[in-house]
Parts: structure tokens; C-alpha cells; sequence
């Protein structure tokens, strides 16, 4: 038996039907061709397309879906009724580390530092809340990823407009606090942190936005990452206790901000990361000695151990 047999039928779960689903076609087809070349039994599976059904019949699933639908818990628990075992994190992590809100409720209450936030209802006093965080704050929609509805305010009165952008994206909406400084996210594999990279967007772009993330090629990747050993150290203990306290697993990533006085802060958990050859996971998996085929093999082996 080759050494890739073991894991029998693979389904590659990718596309689907979230606001992220252009991205996860091309990371699951770049996660597919990968197996595929190691010599795993791998199939395409769109759930978009075909009956979660289907799957009956597949020995274990790679999730490669972003956003609600398969970032969420739900694809998760589909197959934890079908017993197929999965990568990654289980339901609840996953339903967690979608919802910006509940992460930081969690990080907050395990004592984890995040960015001040506010939850925005349509009752929601502005006038206070710009007290509360101050300006400029960014305004998210508490479920999307990918900066998708996204938008930085620096004056009271853009609040309205970036809210109602956010609004079109998600029911609920938040304003988190802005951090002036460096953006560095923070890899996963088999539990365990990979080096730390640096994220320098364009200096003309505000933030990490959609654009800056999958349409253009000057976003700067710093790895090794500029921080100090010790700092980068003290970094991966941080995001570890982060990743561990919103229950994700295996593989995933968490994106976090340095501010200029040299505090970290939390952003948010990612636990179905970008998987193109070029997205961060690979990168810091490479700084570490893993081809991006070895990647995909090393998070699928994951499921070995799994009691399904
Ligand atoms: N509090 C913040 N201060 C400054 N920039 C932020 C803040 N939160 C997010 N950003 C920027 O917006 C980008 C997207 O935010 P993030 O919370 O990671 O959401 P997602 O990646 O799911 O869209 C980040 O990569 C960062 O560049
Ligand atoms: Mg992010």
C-alpha cells in the first residue's frame, strides 16, 4: 500500500456558497491539485453543486471552504452525522472563530488581549460609541472574512454610510477600535504556531482590504517578521493560547496587530485559512521546511488520528 492509500477517498470540499467562494475555488483547487500530485485518491466536491449527501461513500473530507456554509460549524456537522472524519476544527470552534464577536468574548474572558469593540444596532447611540473607542475605528461585519464589508472611519460623520455598507454584508455589525502599527498573522500547523509574518499593505490602501489581499502583488510579507526573538516568541505563546481558547484545531491561522507602544492585540481566528500557493499558511509552513504539497498532506493527516 502506498503511503497515501491510507487515507482512502478524499473529497475536497471547496466553493460553496459564501461571500468568500471565489477565493475558496482557487484554494481548493490548488489543496486538490496538491493531494492529487502526492498521490491521494482526491476529488472536487462543491456543496454549492451536489447534495452534502453525496458524501456517503468518501473516506474523510478536506475542508477548503471560507465563510458561512464551511468556516462555520455547519459543513462540520454534516459530517460528523456522515462519520467522515475532517480537517481542522470541530463545530463549535468553527461557529466560534466565525463570529468576530463571540471570539473576543472568549479572549476577553480567558484574559487575551483584543481591540475594544462595540456591537451596532440600529439603536445604537454613535455619539457614544465614538466616545467609547475613539477615532478612527473600523467597522466589520461581525460574520464575513476576506474584509469583505469593511471600512475605516476617522471622522463622526462617515460613521453612518460605513455602517450601512457593513450592514448589506452581515445583521450584525461592529466598530473595533483602530490600532496605528504593524499587522502580523500568525500560522497553524498540527496545533502549533509556524514563524510569525508581517503583512505591509500598500501605503496607499487604508487597511489589508479585499483588494490589497487577492488582487494586487505588492502587499509586503515579512518573514522573518522584524520582531525581536523573544517578542515573536511571546507572540506565538499569545495567538497559542488564542487559538486554543476558541477551541479551533490542527491547522488555521490568527491575525494580530502590534501597536506603537509594543502591545499585541488580537484581531480574529481564521479556521479555514486562504490555501492558494502564494496565501500566508503556505508561506510560513515553507519557513519551516514544507513544499506546499507537504502542507496539504501534513493537514490531512490530521484526520488519521481522529475518531470519526
Ligand atoms: N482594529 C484594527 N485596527 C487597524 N486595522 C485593522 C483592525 N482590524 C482589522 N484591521 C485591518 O483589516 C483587515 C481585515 O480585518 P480582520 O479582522 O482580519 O478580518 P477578515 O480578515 O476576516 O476580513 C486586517 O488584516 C487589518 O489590515
Ligand atoms: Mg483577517
Amino acid at each position: 500500500m502506498s503511503n497515501a492509500a491510507k487515507f482512502g477517498k478524499v473529497a475536497v470540499l471547496f466553493g460553496g456558497k459564501s461571500a468568500e467562494r471565489a477565493v475558496s475555488l482557487d484554494s481548493g483547487q490548488a489543496v486538490l491539485e496538491a493531494l492529487l500530485r502526492s498521490g491521494v485518491q482526491a476529488e472536487a466536491f462543491d456543496p454549492q453543486e451536489r447534495s452534502v449527501t453525496e458524501l456517503v461513500g468518501y473516506d474523510r473530507a478536506f475542508i477548503v471552504l471560507h465563510g458561512r456554509g464551511g468556516e462555520d460549524g455547519q459543513i462540520q456537522g454534516v459530517l460528523e452525522w456522515l462519520n467522515l472524519p475532517y480537517t481542522g476544527t470541530g463545530v463549535q470552534g468553527s461557529a466560534i472563530g466565525m463570529d468576530k464577536v463571540k471570539t473576543k468574548q472568549i479572549w476577553q474572558g480567558s484574559d487575551l488581549p483584543t481591540a475594544p469593540y462595540r456591537i451596532i444596532t440600529k439603536d445604537s447611540d454613535l455619539d457614544a460609541v465614538i466616545a467609547d473607542l475613539g477615532l478612527p475605528v473600523i467597522i466589520k461585519p461581525v460574520h464575513e472574512g476576506s474584509s469583505v464589508g469593511m471600512s475605516k472611519v476617522e471622522k463622526a460623520e462617515d460613521f453612518a454610510a460605513a455602517i450601512e455598507k457593513a450592514t448589506q454584508h452581515d445583521a450584525i455589525v461592529m466598530a473595533e477600535k483602530w490600532i496605528t502599527g504593524r499587522e502580523f498573522t500568525i500560522s497553524f500547523l498540527n496545533g502549533q504556531p509556524l514563524p510569525v509574518i508581517r503583512l505591509q499593505p500598500p501605503a496607499d490602501v487604508a487597511f489589508y482590504d479585499y483588494e490589497a489581499k487577492y488582487q494586487r502583488n505588492d502587499v509586503e510579507y515579512g518573514i522573518p517578521c522584524g520582531l525581536s526573538e523573544d517578542e515573536e516568541k511571546s507572540l506565538q505563546a499569545l495567538c497559542l493560547r488564542a487559538f486554543q481558547a476558541v477551541g479551533a484545531e490542527g491547522w488555521g491561522r490568527i491575525d494580530a496587530m502590534q501597536d506603537e507602544q509594543g502591545n499585541f492585540w488580537l484581531l480574529e481566528v481564521n479556521t479555514v485559512p486562504g490555501m492558494t500557493s502564494h496565501s500566508l499558511v503556505p508561506k510560513a509552513a515553507q519557513a519551516v521546511g514544507y513544499s506546499f504539497d507537504q502542507l496539504c498532506v501534513a493537514i490531512l493527516e490530521q484526520t488519521l488520528t481522529q475518531s470519526a
